[in-house]
């Protein structure tokens, strides 16, 4: 039986490209997670796509002179890019500036209000007299009042990641003009979240102890003390909000942006010519979710989006009157830093995902960002480190097996998967080893341990060099033809295994690496970018097809007599100087 795996990815804000550390919070934990669970031959829908609204992109406008739509066009654009070029297969990367996102966001806004988890209430707010215009959380700034970090911003402290109420910040100042706001009334929509809270404490006591820790103890925290929310805010950019009366303002942007899972999910479904296939993942009590984001996203997506779902019912109905799925699992990662401090637009202190492209490959990123992932506690990006692992292991370990097993047999059998015969115990051993490491590793990356996986399949391509150490087929070759054979034919077997076991790693060297063995075919699908119409506008996405996926999370078959294309190294070794030039751009 396949599974139904649905993989969200948190919503990457259109305000500033990519970087190392947004790469591996969210987008490659989920790629890797999608990739193996399609190989496993389940259902996987990955979707995702670009925070269009809110704040950081009106900032953002406003510092350049321009629109937010402008911007958040920008930036979309070059999010696809990256994406296409680091092999982040989302089955649908969209935005939330879309004519169906729109409309999900305000159907769910109804359906709150009708079944009574909305209030309105009068509230005094930040107000610039300087600006003539009420000033959104993230334009003002001030001191936090739960951990004094003189700079909070309105929204949210990025020193505690407390949530925070703008107007009680201390010493609040206008992130425009340095100024203070004064409070001034308004009326807005609140989200009723106490209600929520025995639900909540509910869905949190049953079967959770599998979440993360750290996930699991923030969690905990916040709901014993919810509260309303407001989730409408003075602003022009952004979706509106559905109500007569109510010009000027628009759906918050955290409120829609957590929609777009579902809204993505049912576009999905509708380009696929499918339109009720999004039902599978949202209804079907058994397909558990998924959610990759980073550890600042986690009261979004562990307790406001999962009460938003249990607000609105039964929104466009189930098949059977389920209800929708709530998060199974939200495995939030900690944040990587970059050469000992924090990764910074301002301060050019990072790495990003397309100017990294300019100069090296995508999978020694996607190998060196998985061995550091910050799966339990924050991480750091050094360049020696980068320079070492792709030096000693993906060039060492596992790309020089590869190279000079195959090499060898081009050179000595024509290029052709020899012919064993008799296998003696260490042949067997080995081939059993490897047989074996399919489940648990695939069991270690159903459970999010990306790290632990990687370093156990890496550890594996360490023992068939030791094999092949051994064995010895360039002396054995000059007296032993059969028994060279029988070497070659287990060494090839086993790197075939592996290229499987690496492939939610290294899906590119993967892809060349299937074909040296002369397999034809893909490893996985085919994704490109996108136009899509609607009604009212037209916008680009990505769309993956992995109907072409020809492999399985299975040993290899590799039949003797299968003929090799040319074979080349796949990896290639970095030179020490790198490290300081890289270093040197840092903070420039
Ligand atoms: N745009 C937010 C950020 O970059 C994440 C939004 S995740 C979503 O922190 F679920 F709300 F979409
Ligand atoms: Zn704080």
């Amino acid at each position: 039986m396949s599974d139904k795996i649905l993989v969200s990815v948190a919503w990457p804000y259109a305000n500033a490209d990519i970087h190392v550390g947004n790469i591996v919070g969210s987008h490659l934990p989920a790629d890797i997670f999608a990739r193996y669970h399609r190989l496993r031959g389940d259902e996987v829908l990955m979707v995702s796509g670009t925070d269009s609204h809110g704040t950081p992109v009106t900032v953002r406008a406003d510092a350049e002179g321009t629109t937010p739509l402008l911007v958040y066009e920008r930036f979309h654009k070059r999010f696809l890019e990256v994406f296409v070029k680091l092999g982040i297969t989302y089955d649908l990367f969209t935005t939330t500036h879309t004519e169906n996102h729109f409309k999900v966001s305000q159907d769910m806004f109804l359906a709150l209000l009708k079944n009574g988890y909305l209030y309105q209430e009068k509230r005094q707010l930040m107000y610039s007299e300087s600006e003539k215009r009420f000033l959104p959380d993230r334009y003002v700034e001030g001191e936090c009042y739960i951990c004094h970090f003189p700079d909070a911003r309105g929204d949210q402290c990025d020193n505690c990641g407390n949530l925070l109420e703008a107007e009680l910040l201390i010493n609040p100042r206008s992130k425009i003009d340095g100024t203070r706001p004064v409070l001034r009334e308004t009326e807005h929509y609140f989200l009723d979240l106490g209600k929520f809270a025995p639900a909540i404490e509910e869905y949190l006591s049953h079967g959770k102890e599998f979440w993360r820790p750290n996930v699991l103890a923030f969690t905990r925290n916040i709901v014993a003390e919810l509260h309303g929310r407001p989730i409408t805010r003075d602003l022009d950019w952004g979706i509106p909000v559905p109500i007569e009366g109510t010009e000027g303002k628009c759906l918050y942007v955290w409120f829609e942006a957590v929609i777009g899972y579902l809204s993505a999910s049912i576009e999905w479904a509708r380009n696929a010519g499918t339109p009720e296939a999004w039902k599978k993942w949202w209804y079907d009590p058994a397909a558990r979710t998924y959610y990759f984001i980073g550890k600042d996203n986690i009261p979004f997506h562990t307790v406001i989006w999962p009460a938003q779902l249990l607000g609105a019912g039964k929104l466009y109905g189930g098949p059977n009157d389920e209800a929708l799925n709530l998060p199974y699992d939200v495995p939030a990662n900690e944040f990587m830093n970059m050469e000992g401090r924090r990764i910074s637009g301002s301060r050019n202190w990072g790495v990003w995902g397309l100017k990294y492209l300019e100069t090296y490959d995508p999978d020694p990123l996607r190998y060196y960002l998985t061995a550091q992932m910050p799966e339990t506690r924050d991480s750091d990006w050094n360049w020696n480190d980068y320079l070492r692992r792709n030096n000693d292991e993906l060039v060492a370990t596992w790309g020089n097996l590869v190279n000079r097993i195959l090499s060898f047999t081009a050179k000595n059998y024509d290029s052709v998967v020899p012919q064993p015969g008799l296998m003696d115990e260490a042949d067997t051993l080995l081939l059993a080893q490897i047989d074996r490491a399919f489940e648990p590793i695939g069991t270690q990356i159903g459970a999010c341990k990306f790290k632990a996986a990687l370093s156990d399949v890496m550890a594996l391509a360490r023992e068939v060099n030791k094999y092949v150490d051994d064995k010895a087929p360039w002396f054995s070759i000059k007296t032993d033809r059969a028994r060279t054979a029988t070497t070659l034919y287990v060494a090839l077997r086993a790197i075939d295994s592996l290229k499987v076991l690496f492939a939610p790693f290294l899906p590119f060297t993967g892809q060349r690496l299937h074909e040296m063995l002369g397999y034809s075919g893909d490893l996985f699908g085919q994704q490109i970018i996108n136009e899509y119409q609607e009604a009212t506008r037209s916008h680009l996405g990505l769309t993956y097809d992995s109907s072409t996926i020809t492999v399985k999370w299975q040993p290899s078959q590799l039949p003797s007599g299968q003929q090799f294309r040319s074979v080349a190294p796949l990896f290639k070794k970095l030179d020490d100087k790198i490290v300081e030039q890289e270093r040197a751009k840092l903070g420039s």
